[in-house]
């Protein structure tokens, strides 16, 4: 299965739980002097370079600070093991193995550890003090000096809490130096015999059975330990290792998108670049085009052809798409080729004003020249129409100005007429002296405004223009569309 599909589980199984985790093994002491506590400093040590994890803990003391004064290896002692931990219910809970520790008061434990003893009722009413692996050890004053009796005595106390004692007996050669198969023991006549190398031995061979059996018998090693605490342990242990297992499927997921996501952005950012180097080339390109356009109607002109201005080349380059068209990129319009223009599109060049004398709709030999090309051009392209609008200079009455202007635009038409035009094609519209070209202030600006003007209507074109029109303000956000010319 695919890890992103994987979901964090609900539940967690046990039945496939390692049991991985070291004893843990609880070393409970009291001592007045410090034998005792210098052989539970041994039983600690060796235990935990066995593998077992060890809380070293003495239970809290009974006595009064003036007998403790009163007695200067006492008061050594309480000061030499200030720093170990006082014994709490909590640590016989968390321990697989206890290894209690007392010196002999007239052959039974001391009252300090009994009184710690005493506060375990609450655990053994819940059975949390059964199936440990329990033993003990003491001291005395004297050669035996109730040794035997005193480890009997703390066993009571076991047996009431279902635990399991596991006693030394002579199971190694070191026991039979110390020969006490019940627990280790060490005579410190009065404080003159330190603990020494027979004691640390029996509690070395205490300190590794304790844990060695331990793991056996409560450490929940095997698959058929049923009791509550290894079921728990199971159940712990498995669920530390499955989350383990789910963090790192997670922070694996995490990391691959991670990478994902980083992926994603390298990709955009080369998007981006490739796009912008897309319309940085197009740009060229169309520069180029335009200039080689501008350069081949020169050289038309150079050699006096006629070219048209009234379309827009074709965008060459225009495989791109426009998303890709880069928003600054102005379509000039352009000169569309060195080719002569269809005589069609040629009329518009034809259509430049007619000027006349005062009072006078003659035509002059100037006029009928170019009347007769525009003829010639109108008989070759049926589809265009003529309308033809007459101005007067405004030097007379508004009636005499008008049927000026009338007269003037019928002599156009009536000599296009001459000259094979269909009068239906053509249109005669008199102005008067109200569309002047210039202020009628003097004798120059009246003979420009003394004039008919020649309008080609070409619907093809008109199309076309407006086509070219929309796509210019289409490419060019600057565009700005001429305004319509009004009429009167
Ligand atoms: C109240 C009391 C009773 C004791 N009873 C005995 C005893 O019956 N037999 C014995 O050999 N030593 C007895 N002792 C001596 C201690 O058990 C012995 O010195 C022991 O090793 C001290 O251990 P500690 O140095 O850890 O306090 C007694 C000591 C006290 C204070």
């Amino acid at each position: 299965m695919s890890i992103f599909r994987r979901k964090r589980p609900q539940t967690v199984e046990t039945e496939t739980a390692p049991v991985n985790t070291p004893v843990k093994l609880a070393v409970v002491y009291y001592s007045s002097t410090g034998t005792i506590a210098a052989i539970a400093q041994e039983l600690s040590t060796v235990a935990e370079k066995a593998g077992a994890e060890v809380r070293l803990l003495k239970v809290a003391e009974l006595a009064p600070q003036a007998a403790i004064d009163s007695n200067p290896a006492w008061a050594a002692n309480a000061t030499a093991t200030a720093d170990i931990p006082v014994a709490t219910p909590d640590d016989i809970e968390w321990a697989d193995a206890v290894i209690f520790g007392s010196p002999t008061r007239f052959g039974n434990i001391t009252s300090q550890l009994k009184q710690f003893i005493d506060t375990l009722g609450g655990l053994w009413a819940e059975g949390k003090l059964a199936d440990k692996v329990y033993s003990g050890f003491t001291s005395s004053a004297t050669t035996h000096g109730g040794q035997e009796s005193t480890l009997l005595a703390l066993y009571n106390s076991v047996h009431h809490f279902g635990g399991i004692v596991v006693a030394p007996g002579y199971t190694d050669a070191a026991k039979f130096a110390d020969g006490n198969p019940y627990g280790t023991s060490h005579v410190d006549a009065q404080g003159n015999n330190p603990v020494d190398d027979t004691t640390r031995a029996a509690a070395r061979v205490q300190a590794e059975r304790e844990r060695r059996l331990s793991l056996n018998l409560t450490h929940c090693k095997t698959p058929d330990s049923t009791t509550p605490r290894c079921e728990a342990e199971r159940a712990r242990n498995f669920a530390a290792a499955r989350n383990a297992e789910i963090e790192a499927s997670i922070a694996m997921v995490e990391a691959m998108r991670a990478v994902r996501k980083a992926r994603d952005a390298q990709i955009a950012s080369s998007l981006a670049a490739a796009k912008a180097e897309r319309a940085r080339k197009f740009q060229i390109a169309r520069n180029a085009e335009i200039e080689a356009s501008v350069a081949r109607v020169d050289a038309a002109r150079a050699r006096g052809e006629i070219v048209a201005v009234s379309d827009l080349e074709p965008i060459e380059t225009g495989a791109i798409n426009f998303d890709d068209l880069p928003t600054r990129v102005v379509a000039k319009p352009v000169l569309r080729s060195t080719s002569v223009m269809r005589p069609c599109r040629a009329a518009h060049y034809l259509a430049s004003p007619l000027h006349f004398s005062t009072a006078s709709a003659n035509l002059d030999d100037d006029m009928k020249t170019r009347l007769d090309q525009l003829a010639v051009v109108a008989k070759a392209c049926p589809r265009i129409s003529i309308e033809v609008h007459g101005h007067s200079d405004g030097s007379g009455p508004v009636q005499i100005n008008r049927s000026m202007a009338e007269r003037r635009a019928n002599a156009a038409i009536d000599y296009l007429v001459a000259a094979g035009v269909e009068r239906k094609r053509l249109t005669a519209i008199g102005h008067g002296a109200m569309d002047p070209m210039m202020p009628n202030t003097n004798a120059a600006s009246r003979a420009i405004n003394r004039r008919v003007e020649i309008d080609i209507k070409d619907p093809v074109s008109e199309v076309a223009q407006k086509i070219m029109g929309d796509l210019a303000e289409l490419l060019d956000p600057t565009y700005k569309p001429q305004l319509a010319r009004l009429t009167p």
